[in-house]
């Protein structure tokens, strides 16, 4: 069977890597920074040993510094003499997946970028999107399938990545609108649930504002996507647009909002609803 790698046991990377198992298809190895994750599979110390012994590896990790840490950093990938393929699956600033391609490809690795929409639960059945690009996308595609519904490919490195955070962007936008404008109906003494009942039969009803009803009304945000991801994203989607030369007034506002609060980074992304208390 052949060797396949897995780099980052998060919530994603945890039910992502548990699909490939089920699959019977692989021989997994995997590895995570903080050891003691379960998963019925070969755990290596580090990415370099993670290197020589698979074919392909998938990365799954926060940003762009935890994958500069786990493919250039002291034992990572780059440092092993093999060359497996790279499928890097975290969301991360397209400046840095381009970068990573280049000094990859110096060096002989193949480098995929396939940023996932979809949070927890696509991810443990198997129905993310795959936003996918790079030279060698089509060695990939059967790990996509077991990953996800369906792929969308783009042109070169870079372009997955933005478009991801684009529809992150969104995402962020409709969240923080939701909660806002949920914090004012209780100022002026309009009863939530019924809100958010009107909401989800009119015309802005919205994926989040259907899924994050039940956080919003009983006030608990445990973390699926969590709010530090979020607004990781929208600091990566302002510094993207405003290198492209293009506005981004509602994701810097977005932005500035998440920013404030600290104290909710490890709770799931509509937590913001606690951002609007005053
Ligand atoms: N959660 C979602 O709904 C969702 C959906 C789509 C895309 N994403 C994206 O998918 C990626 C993973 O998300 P997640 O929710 O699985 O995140 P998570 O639960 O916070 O897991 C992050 C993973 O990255 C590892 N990591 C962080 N910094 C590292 C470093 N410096 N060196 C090595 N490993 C490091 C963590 O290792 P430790 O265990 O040692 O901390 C952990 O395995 C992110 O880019 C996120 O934006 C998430």
């Amino acid at each position: 069977m052949e060797k396949i790698g897995f780099i980052g046991l998060g919530k994603m990377g945890l039910p992502m890597s548990r699909r490939i198992l089920e699959s019977k298809s692989y021989e997994l190895f995997v590895y995570n920074r903080t050891p003691g994750k379960e998963l019925d599979a070969q755990v290596v110390a580090n990415p370099a040993e993670l290197a020589s012994v698979v074919d392909r590896l998938v990365v799954m990790v926060s940003d762009d510094d935890a994958c500069e840490a786990v493919l250039f950093g002291e034992n990572g990938v780059a440092s092993s003499d093999a060359r497996p393929l790279v499928i890097n699956m975290s969301t991360i600033s397209p400046k840095a997946s381009m970068d990573f391609e280049q000094r990859m490809d110096k060096m002989g690795f193949g480098y995929v970028e396939a940023p996932v929409l979809g949070s927890v639960g696509p991810a443990t059945q198997g129905t993310l999107v795959v936003l996918a690009a790079g030279k060698e996308v089509e060695r990939a595609r059967d790990l996509f399938e077991i990953f996800g519904r369906v792929t969308y490919e783009f042109p070169q490195v870079g372009k997955a990545a933005e478009v991801k955070l684009l529809i992150n962007t969104n995402l962020g936008v409709q969240m923080a609108i939701l909660a806002e404008t949920l914090s004012a109906a209780e100022k002026l003494g309009i009863s939530p649930e019924r809100f958010l009942e009107v909401v989800n039969d009119s015309a802005v009803k919205t994926v989040v504002s259907q899924f994050k009803k039940d956080n919003l009304l009983k006030d608990e945000f445990p973390a699926a996507f969590p709010y530090k991801h979020l607004l990781k994203d929208l600091r990566y989607s302002v510094g993207m647009s405003s290198d492209a030369g293009a506005r981004a007034d509602l994701a810097s506002a977005t932005r500035d909002i998440y920013a404030g609060s600290e104290e909710l980074f490890d709770l799931d992304f509509s937590a913001v609803k606690r951002a609007y208390r005053t």
